[in-house]
């Protein structure tokens, strides 16, 4: 993995190129005493350019269109239909810009906590389209952090029939203890993230980092 700041960094961690417009974003959330309004609207501005660009990542089709005007726009359009899936809870806030984005996109559920002490992910609950194995899938949290969660996450859509190449996983900070756990897992499989951390701490929190991101978009501690 490579963590260069200009943007792309290699076939499989696409970095979001680190203008000083998305470093603007990532200052006020990343400020502790940003409040709740400011933390949901400027971390949606983030995750926004990380839909674009993980939506990118998916296979398209020649479709060409008529104009007003009579002419042929020659085009593409997505091979396959695009269902997201939000690790929930904090992953819900990615779910909330997607759907903005695209209103009639699936949606599945994986309800995964990270228990307190141990840090290790517990699955509790999932529910996904039946034919979810037919579709490219961005799965979504905001937090890569040890990887436990993600990999369990990824282990989920699976066993459901998803092939890992038709999955994306979208993060908006990963750790690079997080990103080498899903790679020693499955290495050809795609990450997009707005920021690379330095590490993790003694807490299994990423440093600088940001916090609780689910405790900071929801309000909650
Ligand atoms: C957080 C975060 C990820 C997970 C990342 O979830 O949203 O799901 O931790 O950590 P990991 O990479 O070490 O597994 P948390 O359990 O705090 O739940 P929340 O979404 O309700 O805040
Ligand atoms: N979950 C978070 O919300 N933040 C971290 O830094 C690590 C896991
Ligand atoms: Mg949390």
């Amino acid at each position: 993995m490579a963590t260069q700041a200009a943007g792309i960094t290699n076939e499989t961690v696409h970095l979001l190129p680190q203008t000083r417009q998305l470093r603007a974003l990532h200052t006020i959330i990343r400020d502790r005493n940003c409040d709740l309004e400011r933390f949901v609207t400027t971390s949606g501005r983030i995750i926004r350019q990380l839909v674009e660009t993980a939506l990118d990542l998916l296979p398209f089709e020649p479709y060409g269109v008529q104009t007003p005007v009579g002419q042929t726009y020659h085009g593409l359009r997505p091979v396959k239909p695009i269902c997201g899936v939000p690790v929930v809870r904090a992953g819900e806030s990615m779910e909330h810009e997607l759907r903005a984005m695209s209103p009639g996109v699936r949606i599945g559920k994986i309800l995964i906590q990270r228990d307190k002490v141990t840090k290790l992910p517990r699955l509790y609950y999932s529910a996904l389209p039946a034919d979810i194995d037919r579709h490219s899938v961005l799965l979504l949290d905001p937090m890569l952090a040890t990887g436990g969660t993600a990999l369990a996450a990824i282990e989920v859509l699976l066993a459901h029939g998803v092939a890992e190449d038709d999955i994306v996983f979208v993060s908006l900070l990963s750790a690079p203890e997080g990103i080498d756990a899903v790679h020693a897992r499955h290495p050809n499989l795609r990450i997009v993230t707005s920021a690379i951390e330095e590490r993790l701490n003694e807490n299994a929190y990423m440093i600088p980092g940001i916090g609780d991101f689910g405790d900071r978009y929801f309000g909650t501690d």
